[in-house]
């Protein structure tokens, strides 16, 4: 899909479809006769993510007007306009409309508000489809999409982000069979050599030589061998501090659970358990093109947790990178073990603050549901900045604690740790668990389990992959 800029005045944009945002109970300021009347019948009422279409509106050259319910004018904000346009995209789509347009009033034409509507567009339009094999499937394509008015600044930006998103939802939502290690790393480094980032992939041997032996725990069970993959941004001019970001996310391309295997029931979602290292790969192929002035380097450990015969069993005791050792109580809890060593590996490389994420609890879906991600922290006012990037993203987050008492549930007779703390506060103590390896560096974990898929369609977003994350963390570099 083209994004373009549109300069003409509304009533002469040759477009398929103009949209426009109405809101609640302002039917006075809906363009044009034909749109108050649709307020006045009651088809249409400005609730958010409303939609009414006017056919051939009166004095304009549109095919199209289409009304978008925004809410209420007084709550209406960038999070809210991503969507609006999202849902106006995916009703268009289904109905053959080609030409999109979007006129936003005055207030509404900030950069912010064009790189949201942008992105909502692209979100919007997003369906992964690889494995159908309906020939007609490319016919309802919508071809391009324009906002009037804005900066072509503000529109590349909206492009690059929606479009870094949707190459991380298309990871995630590739089935376990297809998205093995191998085939993650390939995307990765094909990715990295399009953007021109530095890819560096650490094979079996490799991480064998350094002494990975908790991500090596997990893979042994696996025939598909696995991978730690790194890209690295280097800003063109050297910085004048010595900040190193790095983004750590979690690669399990399929989890069974391993010998401690999961219910049949619902098992094929775990799929989706490589959307953290799916959405850190998304970022950096923003961040390549936004050019922020901090380095960046992605480490995605990569993994298939499986119950093969080489498996590890519980109670084995694997080293970490690290040098400590962790009693494996439960094989299921196999994220953990990876991200150490991948944490380890960072603070190697340099990187002065780390930000993982992961796809680690069931008990933060408890916890938050479906709507916000859990995150975590050693270091409070890295995670306001943190929090701060994902407001102003529309990405939604909440603070978990990590008080010293939750780590007395990790304290192992026969090793330095193990790998559980048992149901209560499990995301707490997977969260504390994490903490155990990144020493004094600033350090924050988002548990993304709830919010990185979706069971169901909304009505601006295909079901599947979310791709949590990429906005904040492109957005944390970008104002660092
Ligand atoms: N990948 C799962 C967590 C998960 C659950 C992700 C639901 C998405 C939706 C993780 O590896 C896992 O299995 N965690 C266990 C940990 C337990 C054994 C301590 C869990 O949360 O049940
Ligand atoms: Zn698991
Ligand atoms: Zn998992």
């Amino acid at each position: 899909m083209d994004i373009k800029l549109e300069t003409k005045p509304i009533a002469e944009v040759d477009a398929d479809a103009v949209v426009v945002v109405g809101f609640e109970g302002d039917e006075a300021n809906a363009g044009g006769d034909a749109a108050k009347e649709l307020y006045s019948t009651g088809e249409f009422s400005g609730k958010a993510l409303e939609i009414a279409i006017l056919h051939r509106p009166s004095g304009m050259k549109a095919k199209r007007l289409v009304l978008a319910g925004g809410g209420k004018r007084e709550k209406f904000d960038s999070a809210v306009l991503r969507r609006v346009t999202g849902a106006a995209l995916r009703t268009l789509k289904c109905k053959g409309v080609r030409g999109i347009a979007l006129a936003l009033d005055e207030p509404f034409r900030s950069d912010e508000f064009t790189a949201a509507a942008v992105e909502g567009a692209l979100l919007g339009n997003f369906e992964t489809n690889t494995h159908k094999t309906d020939p007609k499937k490319d016919e309802k394509q919508v071809a391009w999409f324009a906002v009037l008015g804005g900066t072509q600044r503000a529109l590349d930006r909206g492009r690059i982000l929606g479009e870094s998103q949707n190459f991380c939802r298309g990871l995630a939502d590739e089935p376990g069979n297809v998205m093995t290690p191998t085939l993650l790393s390939e995307k990765a480094r094909a990715m990295a050599a399009e953007q021109g980032l530095e890819c560096e992939i650490l094979d079996e041997a490799r991480m064998r030589e350094l002494g990975m032996g908790a991500l090596l725990g997990v893979s042994q069970g696996s025939d598909e061998p696995p991978a730690m993959i790194i890209i690295r941004y280097r800003p063109a001019v050297a910085p004048s501090s010595k900040d190193h970001l790095g983004l750590v996310g979690k690669g399990v391309t399929f989890d069974t659970g391993g010998i401690s295997i999961k219910p049949a029931e619902g098992m094929e979602k775990m799929r989706y358990d490589m959307a953290g290292g799916a959405s850190v790969l998304g970022a950096m192929r923003a961040i390549a093109q936004l050019k922020p002035s901090i380095p960046v380097t992605a480490i995605v450990p990569t993994v298939e947790n499986m119950p093969g015969s080489r498996a590890q069993r519980p109670g084995d005791i694997v080293k970490s990178l690290s040098g400590k050792t962790v009693e494996v109580l439960n094989t299921d809890a196999e994220g953990r073990m990876i991200l150490i060593d991948a944490l380890t590996y960072a603070q190697r490389l340099g990187c002065t603050h780390l930000v993982d994420t992961a796809t680690l609890t069931g008990s933060i879906v408890v916890a938050l549901g479906g709507i916000r991600a859990g995150a975590f922290t050693n270091n409070e006012p890295f995670l306001k900045k943190l929090l701060a990037a994902a407001d102003s993203e529309g990405e939604k987050m909440w603070q978990m604690p990590l008080d010293e008492e939750y780590k007395e549930a990790l304290k192992s007779d026969f090793a330095d740790l193990h790998n559980i703390g048992g149901r209560a506060g499990g995301s707490i103590t997977a969260a504390i668990f994490l903490r155990d390896f990144v020493n004094e560096t600033p350090w924050i974990h988002l548990d993304v389990a709830g919010t990185a898929w979706l069971d169901e369609a909304k009505p601006y977003l295909a079901k599947g992959a979310t791709g949590i994350g990429v906005r904040t963390f492109v957005h944390l570099a970008d104002k660092w």
